[in-house]
């Protein structure tokens, strides 16, 4: 067991929200495989660690595996799911995830997404033409909260006037997967969920009728090798479109424009050159990316990182720690938008790799490259913006520019 660092140290203080990144660092360097006392888990921040873990089936994401310690709040979502007579597909092992994996996949394909870059282009020029006319915005709410949840409503053919709806029920729902979350909390992510899905089965059964040129209806006729998705595998395929795309695309949105107006350098090139919009995203995704950790349990006494651990231990992969690792990035505390060799875990590994990773990137590329190019003077107004309380998902609270 390494005990390298200071006793007390605890990587995943609100403290370090701000600035997360030197206590990965240390952990990196002098406990990379850290036993974190507090929860009763292993805590990985070695890119080569992390990987191994993400790509070897022994390590489970079914939280059932688990006899080792307190339980996760992403248990609730689970447990709500369970309820509903739903599994979900991050929280499955094979085979059923790769039954439900294949299904979504087959709907849900980067072609689809690619189809849809002119619609959110349209999109977002809307929402910047309406900022025009101010001096100062709080980017959060008026684009990068709104924006990826427009998207998925359109994507899954969600009628216009019902999106309202929809901001409130997946940012609470989100809360579900962020680990440690209060009672309170809790109850308010269970209760959008099953609003979410109480809204769902009437849309379900209308699209089942009346089948459109939408995602729900391609989910509704996916078919492999006489194989369908089942009423309860389409509830909570849809409920996960909504909840893992909504927050993770509005933190890219945020973490990605604060990280370039702190690079003034970085922020004029990606302005003059259009062509970089591609890999700029990639590198904001691994400079500091929305997601900083995901969990495994060992499914049989298993081995990472030179330490041994039992069967129904968890180990959590910091992935914004691993993609700031020396071992595999070049200079990995320095923003370069023309990285190349840029495979960055922020969308993990695996069979579980973000399924939405096509979606948030043409997401990201625009709603960055527009972004920059309609005010070359954007400014931040704050040089410290407050951060949220989410802990899996770190982002901003208010991101205030000015445009002038
Ligand atoms: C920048 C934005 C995003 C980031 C950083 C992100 C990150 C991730 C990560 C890290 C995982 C895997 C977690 C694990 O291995 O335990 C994941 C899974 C997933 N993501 Fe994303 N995500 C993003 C956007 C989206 C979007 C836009 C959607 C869909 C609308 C989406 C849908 C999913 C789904 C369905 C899974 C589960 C895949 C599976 O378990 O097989 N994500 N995402």
């Amino acid at each position: 067991m390494t005990t390298a660092v200071q006793p007390g140290f605890d990587p995943f203080d609100p403290d370090h929200r701000a600035d997360p990144f030197p206590a990965y660092r240390e952990l990196l360097e002098r406990a990379p495989v850290w036993w974190n006392d507090k929860f009763g888990e292993w805590v990985l921040s070695r890119y080569a660690d992390c990987e191994a873990v993400l790509r070897d089936p022994r390590w489970s994401s079914n939280p059932e595996h688990l006899t080792s310690r307190v339980e996760l709040g992403a248990m609730d979502l689970r447990s709500t799911m369970r309820d509903l007579d739903t599994g979900i597909l991050l929280f499955l092992d094979p085979p059923d995830h790769t039954r439900l994996r294949r299904l979504v996949s087959q709907a849900f394909t980067p072609r689809s997404i690619e189809r849809l870059r002119p619609r959110i282009q349209e999109l977002v020029d809307g929402i910047l033409d309406e900022l025009a006319g101010e001096r100062e915005v709080d980017l959060m709410p008026t684009l990068a909260y709104p924006l990826p949840v427009i998207v998925i409503c359109q994507l899954l053919g969600v009628p216009a006037e019902d999106r309202a709806l929809f901001g409130p029920w997946s940012s609470d729902a989100s809360r579900l997967l962020d680990g440690e979350v209060d009672l309170e909390t809790a109850n308010r992510g269970v209760v959008a969920v099953m609003q979410l899905i109480n809204y769902l089965n009437g849309l379900i059964e209308e699209r089942r009728r009346r089948p459109r040129d939408d995602l729900l209806s391609a989910l509704i006729t996916a078919e492999e090798e006489g194989d369908k998705l089942t009423e309860s595998d389409l509830r909570a395929v849809v409920v996960l479109l909504f909840i893992a795309g909504h927050e993770t695309t509005m933190n890219l949105i945020g973490n990605g424009i604060l990280a370039l107006l702190r690079h003034p350098d970085q922020l004029a090139r990606l302005r003059d050159d259009p062509g970089l919009d591609a890999s700029a995203v990639e590198e904001l995704l691994r400079y500091d990316g929305p997601v900083h950790f995901t969990a495994r349990i060992a499914t049989e006494d298993l081995e990472v990182g030179g330490h041994h651990v039992p069967k129904g231990h968890q180990v959590v992969a910091l992935l914004a720690a691993a993609n700031r690792d020396p071992a595999r990035f070049e200079d990995p505390d320095g923003l370069d938008l023309a990285r190349a060799d840029n495979r960055h875990l922020t969308f993990s590994g695996g069979m579980h790799y973000c399924l939405g990773a096509a979606l948030a990137r043409v997401e990201g590329q625009v709603v960055l490259g527009s972004l920059v190019r309609r005010f070359p003077g954007l400014a931040l107004a704050d040089p410290h913006p407050p951060y949220r309380d989410h802990v899996v998902l770190r982002g901003l609270q208010e991101l205030r520019l000015s445009l002038a």
